[in-house]
């Protein structure tokens, strides 16, 4: 028998030993482990002093606090996350899911933590609309629901993919792209933030969205915990007052 290489060894004990936890469990080590990206601003991203910050990354230590356990925060590409969430690498994710029939699949979603939609973002003068979008070239997030909804806009041209969302955005200014279509909260943060109101426009909302949470599929006790502090982080204003703080509104699904 050929020998494994130790790398690739030391991978499969990394499989056996990570585990989905129990709440139970997580509660006894006293740290819950949260999964996110850190570069969705204003939902997580890394600020100018390169510490993981936004709406999702208050919530995510509302919630650790509400359930009595430290949070430790894991930044990882978007399009790895659910996978490296049932193989045990983090206890939930925080990321701005949508919650969708193909996700919901692979993992257990909470109740949703905002409500949103997708949107067509381009220079002024450019598309605005999903018709307006033919024959022409749209950027999206890879493994993003903006992906699927782009792949579904009859005579689009072209579907580029970007690694990070902000990479479409940086395309966009630089003339390879006729659109971005994103997170309309999103798309509002970066013209705000980038001072881009004289450049950039806000298209057609081509579809809305509930984002929620993920726990490992079938982790019941993890999500009763979950489902339980978010409602009541959303009773005792903490909710609306991190929503206030990043949006100037409350987010919530209604
Ligand atoms: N809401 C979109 C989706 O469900 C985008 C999420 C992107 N999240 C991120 N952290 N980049 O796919």
């Amino acid at each position: 028998m050929k020998k494994l290489p130790l790398v690739f060894l030391a991978f499969l004990l990394g499989l056996a030993f990570a585990q989905v936890r129990t709440w139970d469990q997580i509660k006894k080590s006293g740290e819950i482990r949260i999964g996110t990206e850190g570069a969705f601003p204003p939902f997580n991203f890394f600020n100018e002093k390169n510490q993981l910050t936004g709406f999702e990354v208050d919530l995510g230590n509302a919630l650790a606090a509400k359930l009595g356990v430290r949070p430790h925060w894991i930044a990882q590409a978007f399009d790895t996350l659910l996978i490296q969430l049932n193989q045990g690498r983090f206890d939930f994710v925080i990321a701005s899911h949508g919650i969708t029939p193909e996700r919901a699949k692979a993992v257990d979603f909470t109740n949703p933590h905002y409500c949103t939609g997708g949107i067509i973002v381009s220079k002024k003068g450019g598309p605005k609309t999903a018709k307006d979008l033919g024959g022409k070239v749209a950027g999206v997030q890879v493994g993003t629901t903006y992906m699927e909804a782009a792949q579904k806009i009859p005579g689009l041209k072209e579907v580029r993919t970007y690694q990070k969302d902000p990479d479409a955005l940086q395309d966009l200014l630089a003339g390879r792209l006729d659109a971005w279509i994103t997170d309309r909260f999103v798309a509002k943060e970066a013209i705000k933030e980038r001072k881009l109101e004289g450049t950039l426009q806000l298209g057609e909302l081509l579809f809305q969205e509930k984002v929620a949470m993920a726990v490992a599929k079938g982790n019941k006790t993890l999500l009763a915990a979950l489902n339980q502090a978010l409602a009541a982080l959303m009773k005792d204003g903490t909710y609306a007052k991190i929503s206030q703080k990043w949006f100037g509104e409350d987010v919530r699904c209604r």
